[in-house]
């Protein structure tokens, strides 16, 4: 099997994901040519690069003489075509207009070597069905959360025609990195994150429109117990938490009916409570399981508090 090396990453748009996905990659020493149309843009870029390095390195994540090096590595330029000289890989960051995306696949098509791997960091665009790339087997989805730099998760989505060797490269490259890929079975719109929070934005205008309750309200109330539960037992896990019996019940005095669950309570699997729901608790007990999330509860909790995170920014 042919190694595949990455060394130099040309990211194509430098607004807000794509100077975040620029720095994380020139923090791991890569040589990143970070291209954009508008040179303003590119002038911004830098500044939020600084701002953001700065901040690294007086939170002791970076050492500070390591920033000159990190922003030497990205080199800032309007001209597309010169930057694809000699690159491994290219993030496309470009805006979420499919017009535009088909656009710029034409062009790193034409300027590109046929082995170069194109990654598109779209929110939820089906861009393998429109970029018509000679070696469609190079293109992938990497779907970056900004800050890119900072948070962890990459959404990795394989499209219909995606050599596996090729995910399984930039996936080894994003974990070296630091980062927690997720790899998606295939194409669906928006992944998994923005799917969900497409729904949370959707309760969120509901409340709001009906003025149920206000902005700092809503916030406050999430930040004090999703946000401290998701962060430790995610979305599903948490049901196994509440006991599928129940969910089960919620979802029938609605008038509907999950197989998902409904299998798994007729088989006892309630969740913690007979310690297999979602998950397998290995025949632990429920007290077990309890304290293990309780202690991570608890210090959840101080360190939100520390922070003052109940308050907005
Ligand atoms: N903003 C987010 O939180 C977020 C999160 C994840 C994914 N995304 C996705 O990332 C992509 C970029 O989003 P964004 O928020 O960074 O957009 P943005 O508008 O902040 O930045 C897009 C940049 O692309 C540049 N651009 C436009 N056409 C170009 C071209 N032909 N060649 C080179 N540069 C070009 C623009 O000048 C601009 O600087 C979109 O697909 C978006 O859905 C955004």
């Amino acid at each position: 099997m042919k190694i595949i090396k990455i060394n130099t990453i040309l990211v194509l748009g430098s607004g807000v994901m794509g100077h975040g996905i620029a720095q994380i990659f020139a923090q791991h020493g890569y040589s990143v040519r970070l291209v954009d149309t508008d040179k303003a843009m590119l002038d911004r870029a830098l500044d939020l690069i600084k701002g953001s390095l700065e901040v690294l390195a007086e939170e002791g994540v970076i050492e500070e003489k390591s920033i000159t090096g990190t922003i030497g590595r990205i080199e800032m330029t309007t001209d597309l075509e010169g930057a694809a000289k000699g690159i491994d890989m290219v993030i496309e960051a470009v805006p979420e207009v499919e017009d535009i995306k088909k656009k710029v696949y034409a062009r790193l098509n034409d300027i590109c070597d046929s082995d170069v791997i194109f990654a598109t960091n779209t929110s939820g665009l089906d861009v393998f069905s429109f970029a018509g790339v000679s070696n469609p087997s190079r293109l992938l989805a990497t779907h970056f959360f900004a800050p890119a730099q900072l948070i962890p998760l990459v959404e990795v989505c394989p499209g219909p025609e995606t050599d596996p060797h090729i995910t399984n490269t930039v996936v080894t490259m994003l974990q070296n990195m630091g980062k927690e890929p997720v790899v998606l079975k295939g194409f669906v719109p928006s992944f998994i994150v923005n799917r969900i929070q497409n729904y949370i934005a959707m309760s969120v205008f509901e409340i709001l429109n009906n003025g149920w309750a206000t902005p700092e309200q809503i916030d406050r109330a999430v930040k004090a117990s999703l946000g401290v539960r998701l962060p430790i037992v995610g979305v599903v896990q948490t049901m196994d938490f509440t006991g599928l019996d129940l969910v089960n019940d919620i979802m029938k005095s609605k008038g509907m009916t999950m197989p998902i669950i409904d299998d798994k309570v007729k088989d006892n699997r309630l969740g913690v409570k007979t310690s297999r729901g979602f998950y397998d608790y290995k025949g632990k007990s429920e007290k077990e399981i309890c304290k293990t999330r309780d202690q991570y509860y608890l210090k959840m909790i101080g360190h939100l508090r520390t922070i003052d995170a109940f308050k907005p920014i």
